[in-house]
């Protein structure tokens, strides 16, 4: 029988190609999102591009803090796992708004865990993230890495890898995997799903595919002075759709007795430049992007990227796309949808 996955956020980026990939795996998906970063047009696509499995996805446009409707649809639905990844997510904001960051993230969880626990499903694969190995002293990182939060959001990441360890500690038939994010870029190839960011983009690429559209007139480069080949900031960036993968791999992994509270890291294991991945960029999609000179931006890193040994060896899992697909499929969503899922008048 179809297992029963329910997505926290997964009207979201990562989490609508995430649900797309777990249609096509033959899951059936719940979504619980409350729409504060996405839009319901995501849902629509995801159940077209999914064909005959898209009856086998649901949405519930609720807030995870509202704990009755959450006991509500447990109490209605028998999940076999839930994929959490709900969530606040912009850095710069996370440190403006602290109290709305802690709020939302933790108490959403709490919210979830507890109706999870009292539901008796207690497996759960939650959206981690790299910002949790800070500046690390070599590359690339290990899962072993020492952990560190820099800001609130990354805090809050921090918080809560610490409550399910805690929770397994606790209750060893929790089975619980911690997918620690690279940098995800790119879209569904289709071109009908992708990232819709609200506002002025926080990340390189979605700033990146807003100039190419004519939304911005030009990307700043935040410092060109760091110890690396070029000057700027390397990342680890992971296409979208590999990354939803990971996380169908690792639902498999929840079946695995032996697995208590694991952590796996999700990215390609190599690093590229801001100005590698702007020519990436201009090269497929055939725009020139103006770039102005900046700063360092506080709080960045030098060079970020995963060592990806332990998903390999334990989740059989690795990335199959490099950075010209990424970009490839990153022009083919902006060019198709350059105001992402609305339109000129509800951008920013
Ligand atoms: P996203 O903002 O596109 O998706 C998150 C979704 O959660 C949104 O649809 C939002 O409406 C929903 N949401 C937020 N709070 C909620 C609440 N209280 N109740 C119900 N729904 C709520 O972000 P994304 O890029 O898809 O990221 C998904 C997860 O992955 C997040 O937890 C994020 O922190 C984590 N992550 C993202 C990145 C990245 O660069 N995109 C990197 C590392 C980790
Ligand atoms: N950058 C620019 N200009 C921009 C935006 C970014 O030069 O307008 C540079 C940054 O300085 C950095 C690189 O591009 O060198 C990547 O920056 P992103 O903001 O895209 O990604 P980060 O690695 O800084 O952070 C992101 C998320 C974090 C997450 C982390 C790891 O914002 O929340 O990836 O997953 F924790």
């Amino acid at each position: 029988m179809a297992q029963t996955i329910l997505v926290t956020g997964g009207a979201g980026y990562i989490g609508s190609h995430t649900v797309l990939q777990l249609l096509l795996g033959g899951y059936k998906a719940v979504v619980v999102d409350n729409l504060d970063n996405s839009s319901p047009i995501a849902i629509k696509r995801v159940q077209e591009l999914a064909g005959k499995h898209g009856p086998n996805l649901t949405f519930h446009q609720m807030d995870l803090r509202d704990k009755p409707a959450l006991e509500k649809l447990f109490a209605s639905t028998k999940f076999d796992a839930v994929i959490h990844f709900a969530g606040l997510k912009a850095v710069g904001e996370s440190v403006a708004k602290p109290l709305m960051y802690y709020n939302n993230n933790l108490i959403g969880t709490i919210a979830l865990l507890e109706v999870m626990a009292a539901y008796g499903c207690k497996k759960l694969v939650f959206s981690s993230s790299a910002t949790v190995y800070g500046w690390p002293k070599e590359v690339p990182c290990t899962e072993e890495f020492p952990l560190s939060a820099a800001n609130p959001y990354g805090r809050t990441k921090l918080v809560i890898e610490e409550i399910c360890r805690d929770i397994h500690r606790a209750d060893s038939g929790w089975k619980i995997i911690l997918l620690r994010y690279f940098n995800p870029v790119g879209a569904h190839p289709s071109g009908y799903i992708g990232e819709d960011p609200r506002g002025i983009p926080n990340n390189l690429m979605p700033f990146v595919q807003q100039v190419a559209v004519g939304r911005r007139p030009a990307l700043t480069v935040y410092g060109n002075d760091y110890a690396t080949k070029d000057g700027t900031g390397v990342r680890d960036y992971i296409h979208v759709v590999d990354l939803a993968d990971g996380h169908i791999a690792a639902l498999c992994k929840l079946s695995d007795p032996s697995i208590g509270c694991e952590v796996y890291n999700l990215g390609t294991g190599k690093g590229t430049s801001v100005l590698e991945m702007v020519a990436a960029f201009e090269k497929a999609s055939g725009k020139k992007i103006p770039m102005v000179l900046a700063g360092r931006r506080p709080g960045d890193a030098e060079v970020v990227y995963a060592s990806t040994d332990k998903a390999k060896r334990e989740l059989k899992w690795k990335a199959k796309y490099g950075i010209d697909e990424m970009c490839l499929d990153q022009w083919n969503w902006a060019s198709k949808n350059p105001y992402g899922y609305g339109s000129p008048e509800s951008a920013a």
